[in-house]
């Protein structure tokens, strides 16, 4: 089986490759450098090089907040780049599982959001990433649409790296009022080839099981490390960020990963051991 895999030399996209090369598909790993969504006639080439089974489309513009000033390049890629993978996977008869967020939602809810809850974006990257969904719908016969969450892992900058970095400050203020699903991206990997294996098409929430504040999350990290670090809780409002956050984007992940409390340890131990 071929995969193909858009945004590869991101954090997800480097894990996604190396799980499923271990599991014995065949990996087309495209960086933005060797294809860039936004060109379709290089998307359509490599695809027709490559006829791929699946394509898992990771690329993204996913700085949240600059999303507040370049609304449009994040349009662009998010929207217009997906439409170009989606139209290249369905001509080459592909299934296509596009990654998607937890942010697409508004946080309105107290209980978990499961694939049938409305959407309702309230920043710019959740709406762009949302439209993305939906231009998928349109042109796919054959989808899985991931939404996923709070990520970390060893490619890429991460909170769990950024709250290690500063372990040693005086003192660390973390928001406690925005809770979420943090996610390793090793597990998620994991569990996008267990859906594609048992799971029909369709809307899937693959992310850490449980939840937590942000302040809960860099809690169980100093924890797990045996690091004595001043945490100090604090509000939304007391730590302005650019774009708005939902202070409750908690997904039903019916079992698909493990407590995020096991998938931290299991990515503090593959940090320990290099
Ligand atoms: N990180 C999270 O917490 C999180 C949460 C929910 C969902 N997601 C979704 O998960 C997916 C992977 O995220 P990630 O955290 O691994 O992000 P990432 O590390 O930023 O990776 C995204 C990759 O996409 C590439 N890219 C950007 N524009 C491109 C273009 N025009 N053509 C081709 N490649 C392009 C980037 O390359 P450059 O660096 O060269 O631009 C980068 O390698 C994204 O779809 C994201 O929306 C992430």
């Amino acid at each position: 089986m071929k995969v193909l895999i858009t945004g590869a030399e991101g954090m997800l996209g480097t894990d996604l490759a190396d799980v499923f090369e271990a599991n014995g598909y065949e990996i087309f790993d495209m960086t933005h450098e060797e294809m860039d969504i936004m060109d379709f006639d290089r998307v359509s080439e490599v695809f027709d090089l490559v006829c791929p089974d699946f394509v898992i489309h990771c690329a993204a513009y996913t700085n949240v907040d600059k999303t507040v000033d370049e609304c449009e390049m994040a349009y662009a890629i998010n929207v217009f780049g997906t439409q170009n993978v989606a139209q290249a996977a369905e001509d080459v008869g592909a299934t296509l599982v596009y990654i998607s967020t937890d942010y697409v939602f508004d946080g309105n809810k107290t209980t978990p959001y499961t694939p049938d809850d409305q959407a309702n974006p309230i920043n710019n990257y959740g709406l762009t990433k949302y439209k993305g969904e939906d231009v998928v719908r349109e042109v796919c016969s054959k989808y899985y649409i991931v939404r996923t969450s709070w990520l970390y892992g060893r490619h890429g900058k991460n909170f769990v790296d950024t709250m290690l970095s500063m372990k040693d400050k005086d003192e660390i203020k973390v928001v406690d009022d925005q809770i979420g699903c943090p996610t390793w991206t090793v597990e998620l990997s994991e569990a996008i080839l267990k859906v594609l294996k048992n799971k029909q098409g369709g809307v899937y929430h693959i992310c850490g099981g449980g939840s937590a504040s942000w302040y809960e999350f860099a809690k169980e990290i100093f924890k797990l490390q045996g690091i004595k670090a001043n945490l100090i809780p604090c509000k939304t409002e007391d730590y302005p960020r650019l774009a708005e956050r939902p202070r409750y984007s908690v997904m039903d992940n019916a079992g698909l990963c493990k407590n995020w409390r096991e998938g931290l340890k299991e990515y503090l131990l593959s940090r320990s051991e290099g």
